[in-house]
């Protein structure tokens, strides 16, 4: 997997003058079905989350409110990525290292995930990460 893999999704939005809408359906804006949503929320100022990657999730991070960056690491190269609108989600694909950073007050991170949490799936130490991407074709 490569940075080019990673990608924001523009999701539909509902615009309606008692409030926008809207919604992300698997297996449409994701490639993946959704078996799981979790969202961070409370973030102390200064602090980052993520610093793993993983061997097969696939994920849908979406700025719900607020802002944040995810800096992304293929292994190769890295970029990162603000997010800040409810209806543009980042697509990563399995096997990018990534790190959560630069919350803004009030910011709530929701994630669509590919798999129930299984802790057999993270690479919490970035040098078997990268030996696993160096493997990866
Ligand atoms: P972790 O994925 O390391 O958090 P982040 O990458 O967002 O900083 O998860 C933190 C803790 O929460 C860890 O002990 C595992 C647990 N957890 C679950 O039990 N279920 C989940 O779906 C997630 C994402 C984490």
């Amino acid at each position: 997997m490569s940075l080019d893999d990673c990608r924001l999704v523009e999701l539909p939005k509902i615009s309606d003058p008692r409030g926008n809408l809207t919604f992300i359906e698997g297996r449409s804006h994701v490639p993946f079905d959704i078996a799981r949503v979790y969202y961070l929320y409370d973030v102390p100022g200064g602090e980052s989350r993520g610093g793993h990657a993983h061997r097969e999730l696939q994920q849908l991070i979406v700025a719900m409110s607020g802002s944040f960056a995810v800096v992304l690491d293929d292994g190769r190269a890295r970029k990162t990525v603000t997010l800040n609108r409810s209806y543009i989600g980042l697509y990563l694909p399995k096997l990018i290292w990534r790190e959560l950073v630069d919350f803004s007050s009030g910011a709530v991170c929701a994630v669509m995930a590919s798999h129930r949490y299984d802790e057999a799936d993270y690479f919490r130490d970035y040098d078997a990460f990268l030996a696993a991407v160096r493997q990866d074709p």
